[in-house]
């Protein structure tokens, strides 16, 4: 990693940790910062901190988090490969969902890491990352396992393994979508210029 990537990235790391922009400062313990590999070729994008996460100011350490670690390796691919991120930094209270003015307060951290990181697939975890992306009509119910290219990216929506952890009728399906993923970046994807896509950044 370049000294000017890993400067900045030090540096998004250190306001997210110290970052006092809406009331969820109050009540965390930790901050939780993206964590892994900082040149990934492929990211995860989760909803926000659990009580674990919390706990440890580490993404994706509990329960949904050793599913993410199965379900990565069963298709051959170490967590220490890709970047694990969210949408939201901090617990909400009493483990409540964000509110859209928190989540708007926190989306500018992980556009700037998907920014500095420059991944090929963007992993959205479920309906609060797929949201941030495209329109509230689509749900991960529909568009789960269709990569959607963006002009620097493919977005890849996908169930949230705590969806999996709640219905475990769905683990089969979450596995299949692994697979597709794991197929889709050996196939080495390459975007096309995009006519009047709008870039985020
Ligand atoms: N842990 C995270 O870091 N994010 C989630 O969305 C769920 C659990």
């Amino acid at each position: 990693m370049g000294r000017e990537l890993e400067k900045r990235l030090a540096d998004l790391r250190q306001r997210i940790l110290g970052c006092k922009k809406c009331p969820l400062c109050e009540s965390r313990t930790r901050a939780v910062p993206g964590e892994g590999n900082p040149q990934a070729e492929v990211m995860f994008i989760g909803q926000g901190p659990g009580a674990n996460e919390d706990r440890w100011g580490r993404p994706f350490v509990g329960r949904a988090g050793d599913l993410l670690n199965e379900l990565l390796r069963g298709v051959g691919i170490e967590r220490s490969d890709v970047r694990i991120s969210n949408v939201t930094r901090c617990l909400p209270p009493g483990g409540r969902l964000p509110f859209a003015a928190e989540i708007k307060t926190c989306a500018p951290y992980l556009l700037e890491e998907i920014e500095l990181i420059g991944p090929k697939v963007v992993c959205l975890l479920g309906n609060m990352a797929l949201h941030l992306f495209v329109e509230k009509s689509k749900v991960i119910h529909e568009v789960h396992a269709k990569p959607i290219p963006q002009e620097k990216f493919f977005l890849f929506p996908m169930y949230h393994p705590a969806a999996a952890l709640r219905r475990p009728d769905l683990l089969p399906q979450v596995k299949a979508d692994f697979a597709t993923l794991k197929a889709f970046l050996d196939s080495k994807p390459t975007l096309e210029p995009q006519l009047g896509q709008q870039s985020l950044f």
